[in-house]
């Protein structure tokens, strides 16, 4: 048997989203490498969607310059599916994400969708949340405050840098990610954190979590549904 490489496990997952793909409709599309092969896929069928809602900026160039035109969220009440990756996912479909920075725009369209169906491939799955480190959009004067927050709760936050200077998002914020946390209930955490003031979006995605997985494993794409 030959063993498929973690790219080869992306195109495959990318690849099977397609058939959650509703006809006609516009899809929600996230961000990241496991994200680009599904968009790659989605060009074989642009001519029978209307379009897409997409995550961040870099999806958005990628969509474009494929012909799939992109709609403002706001212009669009509700979206069939959502389409995107993770950095963890657990065995309830609750997720670890923002490792690309778009988590902020991620939730907001994974909160218009009916369905969130996550492309990973199985080295995202865990048993606990928690052993990626944790991005979180902070405002960056709030920074200092949510680094002694999670301190507090045993976790070691520092700013994510980039060229020298802290990371800027798509929505002009900075992310902070947290290591050293276990997040043994998810719902609990990220409405805890949500409260803290100057906080964005914390990346777990428990309150718009999947209700599929398309697992790439080297038995091939296996289906995951909570
Ligand atoms: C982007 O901010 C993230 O939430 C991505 O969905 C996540 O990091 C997965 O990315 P990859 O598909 O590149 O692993």
């Amino acid at each position: 048997m030959t063993t498929l490489s973690q790219d080869e496990l992306k195109t495959l997952v990318g690849q099977a989203a397609l058939k959650y793909v509703v006809e006609g409709e516009i899809v929600g599309v996230g961000t990241g490498s496991t994200v680009n092969k599904f968009i790659e896929a989605l060009a074989s069928m642009k001519d029978r969607i209307k379009g897409a809602v997409s995550s961040s900026e870099a999806s958005t160039q990628k969509l474009e310059a494929l012909g799939i035109p992109v709609f403002d969220s706001n212009e669009v009440p509700e979206l069939a599916v959502y389409i995107d990756g993770a950095d963890e996912i657990d065995g309830k479909g609750y997720m670890v994400k923002g490792g690309g920075a778009a988590l902020t725009r991620e939730k907001i369209v994974a909160a218009q969708s009916r369905q969130f169906i996550c492309i990973a491939d199985e080295s995202k799955r865990v048993a606990v949340l928690g052993a990626f480190p944790l991005p979180v959009e902070v405002v960056p004067m709030a920074t200092q405050r949510i680094v002694a927050q999670f301190a507090a709760m045993g976790g070691q936050a520092s700013v994510r840098m980039k060229d020298g200077k802290p990371l800027v998002t798509d929505n002009g914020q900075h992310i902070v990610d947290v290591k050293g946390l276990k997040i043994e209930d998810p719902l609990a955490f990220e409405s805890q954190v949500n409260q803290w003031p100057g906080v964005v979006t914390v990346g777990v995605f428990a309150h718009q979590k999947a209700s599929v997985c398309l697992l790439g494993t080297a038995q091939g794409v296996k289906t995951l549904t909570y």
